[in-house]
């Protein structure tokens, strides 16, 4: 597996691997790789001849007083599991390698980046579009893979790169989840065993939500009202936002039809945890 931190050095390798026919993949990471992280890997190394895994911790999508600084960075674990997992290249850039000047250049989805995480996160979603940019102008992929986990921001990338008419294609892999349904995060290691014990509650909440969808529920604020009920159990727990949504414009649905994204942030002692999940009512 070759790693390097130059934008020239990851151009070059991606030149010669296209040269020689080969199919590229790119997944774009902040490091601290888990087993989220591994099933995005490993899909791309079925879909694809030519992985590379980017990790950045990107500055320009955290706010001021989030957690830019502790995120944790162990970059020689991250490289064993990308390396047993199929990617052919890291890219892990400094932030002065990607960021050389000051940033004048921005690229931003507007409306659908302003509901949701974007309430709390202002700015976030426009140094995510843009770090992603700027890792799709220099890799030059394929095919980019992201997570379920993040919906918003998945749904975010997809419509940026339908707008810009960027050439390359969406792939989004299904949350990966803990025993007791707490979507792995990188985040989850701030929790106290306390707090680790009340998290499943966010998914318990969200099927929560599935069941009473299923019930035949039509109304977003019943739905809101089960799954607050289930949440309210869980010590220490703060939801920021429980909302029913369209999963592509992310706009909220007034009455239940089709397929509904259901999604939830809390905070939890030290941590921000965010879940989501799918429904279809019309499958019943
Ligand atoms: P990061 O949080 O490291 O996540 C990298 C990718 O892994 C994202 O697409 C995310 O949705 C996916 N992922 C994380 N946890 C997952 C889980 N439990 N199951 C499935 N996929 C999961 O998201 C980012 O980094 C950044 O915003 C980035 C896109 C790299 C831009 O800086």
């Amino acid at each position: 597996m070759q790693v390097t931190g130059k934008i020239e050095e990851i151009r070059e390798w991606v030149a010669q691997a296209r040269a020689a026919g080969k199919r590229i993949g790119l997944v774009p990471t902040m490091g601290a790789l888990h087993v989220g992280h591994v099933s995005l890997i490993e899909t791309a190394a079925q879909q694809c001849d030519f992985v590379v895994v980017s990790i950045f911790v990107n500055p320009t999508q955290f706010g001021p007083g989030e957690d830019f600084e502790k995120y944790p960075r162990p970059i020689e674990q991250d490289l064993a599991i990308c390396e047993r997992h199929g990617a052919a290249a890291v890219f892990a850039p400094t932030p002065a390698e990607m960021y050389p000047r000051e940033n004048l250049s921005w690229v931003t989805v507007v409306g659908m980046t302003e509901s949701l995480c974007g309430r709390s996160r202002p700015n976030h979603f426009r140094g995510v579009t843009t770090v992603c940019t700027k890792l799709f102008n220099i890799v030059g992929p394929d095919v980019a893979f992201f997570g379920q986990k993040d919906a918003q921001q998945a749904a975010v990338i997809r419509r940026m790169v339908a707008d810009l008419n960027m050439p390359l294609e969406i792939v989004v892999c299904p949350t990966v989840r803990e025993s007791d349904g707490l979507a792995i995060s990188s985040r989850n290691q701030y929790l106290r065993v306390e707090q680790r014990r009340e998290a499943p509650a966010i998914y318990r909440a969200l099927e929560q939500g599935r069941e009473t969808i299923e019930g035949g529920a039509t109304d977003p604020d019943e739905v809101r009202e089960r799954m607050e009920a289930v949440l309210r159990n869980a010590a220490g727990l703060e939801v920021e936002y429980i909302s029913l949504v369209d999963p592509e414009t992310l706009e909220d649905v007034k009455r239940i039809a089709g397929r509904v994204l259901i999604a939830v942030a809390a905070r939890l002692g030290p941590a921000r945890l965010i879940d989501n999940i799918m429904v279809d009512s019309d499958s019943q």
